[in-house]
């Protein structure tokens, strides 16, 4: 009886509790303003419905409306105009400009700012500190990936100097865009308190000149190198081979055949061309603001395919504000640099330190043929074949003696 009594006692304490939390809150004592609990719910980051003030806007076509209120000294105080301005809904007619300046403040914007203060940084930061460690792991483990066989002293040609150009090209300006897109999101926490504000003011602009301006370099050898070396990355058959032994990374001696690239490289590529594509286009419309908004358009399409409700984003809002957009280009632009970087990171790692012979590829362009041999042997057949056919033409073209 006592534990029935109880459970009673506990279960209705819950009902009014519940019941407490679904009633509008009482704001007679601030005249229907927002009251002291709701900047406290705010403050504890919880969730309140703000309605009653989005709502409280006031008849525009009343005799009290704000025009009738202009007077010598200028308009009354109108918190009903305010808060139609503070929610979006005032009526604004601008003399230039196009949508986005008919609005003065948006509520995105805060959402927006601590989504790049907080996980966007936050997990970027730890993307790049953990592919270096595992980097770094990987070379102890494994050491640097030698070139097996005995050398022959003989080279022979990678790379084209077209092919190195358009590789530099791509690389150089990536490098560039990577360390001042850095400095953009992680200085004002990791630069400001080392070398102060009036030291990093003119670095923040150096950096936002060079950003602007060298994307230019990284998508004209986006295209050079994808015009240059897409027929040498479609997968094939051979690749299965590759990814069976893991590349051979993992252990000395295991070489798996391949043409010019290999499976890892080619992920590498399509990375490189899938991602920079993207991340181009979003820098392109962060660099034209309001001219190129691309992501309700995207959104439709990817509710259409049922992709966002899938991975239980549920539906992914279509009717986006201009500056919403900006927000998500720049949020997009951040999160494929990330991951491009982490990738770039490895691939910087392999064609240099972690793989002897692999950087004269892109350095002089001719490699040890050994290098060639173990690590490409189905292309070193190739060209070898086409030279030989090369040198027979040759002869047949001689005249006969
Ligand atoms: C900055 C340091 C870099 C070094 C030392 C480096 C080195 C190399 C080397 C040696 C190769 C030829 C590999 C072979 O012979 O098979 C190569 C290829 C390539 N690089 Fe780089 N690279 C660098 C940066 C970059 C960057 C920043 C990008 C793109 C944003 C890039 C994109 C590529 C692509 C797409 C290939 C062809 C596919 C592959 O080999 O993985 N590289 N790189």
């Amino acid at each position: 009886m006592k534990r029935v009594a109880l459970a009673l006692v506990v279960l209705l304490a819950f009902l009014t509790q519940s019941l407490a939390q679904d009633q509008t809150p009482d704001r007679s004592a601030t005249g229907g303003a927002q009251t002291l609990e709701d900047i406290m719910k705010r403050q504890r980051g919880e969730a309140v419905d703000y309605d009653f003030r989005r709502n409280a806007t006031g008849d525009p076509d009343s005799a009290a409306a704000i025009s009738s209120q202009l007077g010598t000294l200028g308009g009354v105080s109108d918190p009903e105009l305010w808060r139609a301005l503070r929610y979006g809904s005032a009526d604004i007619t601008v003399s230039s400009g196009g949508e986005e300046a008919t609005v003065l403040m948006q509520d995105g914007g805060m959402r927006w700012l601590a989504w790049r203060k907080g996980p966007l940084a936050t997990y970027g930061a730890w993307l790049l500190g953990a592919t270096i460690l595992l980097l770094a792991l990987f070379y102890l483990l494994r050491g640097r990936i030698r070139i097996d066989g005995e050398k022959t002293g003989r080279t022979i040609t990678r790379f084209k100097a077209i092919e190195r150009f358009g590789h530099w090209l791509l690389a150089g300006s990536f490098v560039l865009l990577a360390l001042t897109g850095l400095l953009t999101l992680f200085g004002r926490l990791a630069i400001i308190p080392l070398i102060g504000k009036d030291a990093f003011a003119p670095l923040a602009l150096a950096s936002k000149w060079i950003h602007n301006n060298v994307a230019w370099a990284f998508m004209l050898g986006l295209v050079m190198v994808f015009v240059m070396w897409v027929a040498h990355n479609i997968p094939n058959k051979t690749d299965l081979k590759w990814i069976a032994v893991g590349g051979g990374l993992l252990k000395k001696g295991v070489h798996p055949p391949a043409k010019k690239f290999n499976f890892g490289q080619k992920m590498i590529f399509w990375g490189v061309i899938v991602l920079g594509v993207s991340v181009s286009a979003s820098g392109l419309s962060l660099l034209f603001p309001f001219e190129m908004p691309m992501f309700a358009a995207t959104f439709e399409k990817l509710n259409a395919l049922g992709i966002p409700q899938l991975i239980g984003l549920g539906t992914l809002p279509t009717a986006l504000a201009p500056h919403e957009e900006m927000q998500y280009a720049q949020l997009w632009h951040a999160i494929v640099a990330f991951v491009m970087m982490a990738m770039i990171l490895a691939h910087i790692y392999i064609g240099s330190i972690g793989m002897e012979g692999a950087y004269d590829a892109m350095g002089s362009g001719e490699v040890e043929l050994q290098w060639a041999r173990e690590h490409h042997g189905l292309w070193v057949k190739e060209v070898e074949e086409a030279e030989r056919q090369a040198g027979t033409d040759a002869k047949n073209a001689l005249p006969a003696e």
